[in-house]
């Protein structure tokens, strides 16, 4: 059976004022009923899935435990990590903890926060490329791309799949992890790249030989948190001292970049990252003037634009507004021109150190 990891440990401050600190954006219901998290264990259960593991931060512990039992999922393990150190000590931390119970085995390791409606469709791709990483490979998934995006990690292919995009696993010659603005209108146009999903299936022994290669201070210093760790009835808290000591890196940069044992099975499905509000917007029903509206909205003029309420009682109005993200809250409200929905995270910043 495949081992879920799902990691949700994010603070997801690109989509403020929707997601905060203390209930980031994975928590919350964006589209649709299940939260981002109870869509990505729901697509993650099944046959030929083991009970998944959860790495989150200690805030987010009953949360889980709520949203996964709505589900009747119940984690076979839940890992608490004492801050956020990034995606490589949080994927390290559970590929050991796995490792301990069955030695060797496949660990599919996932994101919270991404759209992927078909869930029988996705679960396929992913026996597909079992074989692939019981022969010792790191196994990315493939997106084909439909624009130069900075905020994702490209793979590089000998050729581009055709558009059939069958889930045929193939050796990969390089990862790129976000590319700047001119790099990835290169990588767009040349036409040999994927994006990666963000999602990889591996076996422990690949990883953590992956980690003993590329980052073994990392490895060490989660060895030790997990030694050290105190079991506090599902949760096991990872020790804050050796977590100090982890490199505070993603797993892109810090393995997969690195890595020359990579293999890619395309994914043909409908997949996003609701990372920023243009994302909303991008997977938002629109009219014909491309507007969308989310909750008690209602539009007059305007074009391209996403009005987004949270609240039944809180009505918002755009007026000829073109490209624009206006989100209300009733404590917060956020207006902004969609092409700089990523600078929200400065925005959160800023106001971090104004207290
Ligand atoms: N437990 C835990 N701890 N989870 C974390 C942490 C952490 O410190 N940091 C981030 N996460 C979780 C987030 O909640 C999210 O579910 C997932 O890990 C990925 O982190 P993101 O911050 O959303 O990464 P990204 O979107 O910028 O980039 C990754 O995903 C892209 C596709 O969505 C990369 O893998 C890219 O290469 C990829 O294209
Ligand atoms: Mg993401």
């Amino acid at each position: 059976k495949i081992h879920p990891v799902i990691l949700c440990g994010g603070s997801g401050t690109r989509l403020w004022p929707l997601s905060r600190k203390s209930y980031p954006k994975q928590f919350t219901e964006i589209l649709g009923e299940d939260s981002l998290f109870q869509a990505s264990s729901r697509r993650l259960s099944g046959t030929g899935f083991a009970a998944p593991a959860i790495v989150t931060g200690s805030d987010f512990r009953f949360l889980v435990i709520e949203q996964l039992a709505t589900l009747e999922i119940a984690p076979s393990q839940v890992l608490i990590e004492p801050f956020a150190r990034n995606t490589a000590a949080a994927v390290c931390a559970a590929a050991l903890a796995i490792d301990a119970k069955d030695k060797g085995g496949l660990v599919l390791v996932a994101p919270a926060d991404h759209v992927i409606p078909d869930h029988e469709k996705f679960r396929s791709t992913v026996h597909a490329a079992v074989d692939t990483a019981l022969s010792g490979q790191l196994v990315t998934f493939g997106i084909m791309p439909d624009r130069p995006e900075t905020g994702y990690g490209w793979l590089e292919l000998t050729e581009r799949p055709d558009s059939s995009f069958s889930p045929t696993p193939q050796a990969l010659k390089g990862f790129v992890e976000k590319p700047d603005q001119i790099k990835a209108k290169n990588l767009y146009e040349g036409k040999k790249h994927l994006w990666n999903a963000g999602i990889f299936l591996f076996s422990t022994t690949t990883i953590l030989d992956a980690f003993a290669a590329h980052a073994p201070d990392t490895l060490k210093a989660v060895q030790d948190a997990l030694e050290k760790a105190e079991y506090d009835l599902a949760f096991t808290r990872l020790d804050s001292e050796s977590w100090e000591r982890c490199d505070d890196i993603s797993i892109d940069y810090a393995v997969m970049e690195r890595a020359d044992n990579l293999s890619v099975v395309p994914y043909a499905g409908k997949w996003s990252d609701l990372g920023d509000w243009h994302a909303v917007w991008r997977e938002s029903e629109k009219d014909a003037s491309g507007t969308a509206l989310n909750g008690p909205a209602t539009s007059i003029n305007c074009s391209n634009t996403l009005l987004h309420a949270t609240s039944a009682s809180q009505e918002i109005i755009g007026i000829g507004l073109d490209d624009i993200v206006a989100v209300a809250m009733p404590d917060a409200v956020l207006i902004a021109n969609k092409d700089n929905a990523q600078e929200v995270k400065l925005a959160v910043e800023q106001l971090k150190t104004k207290g």
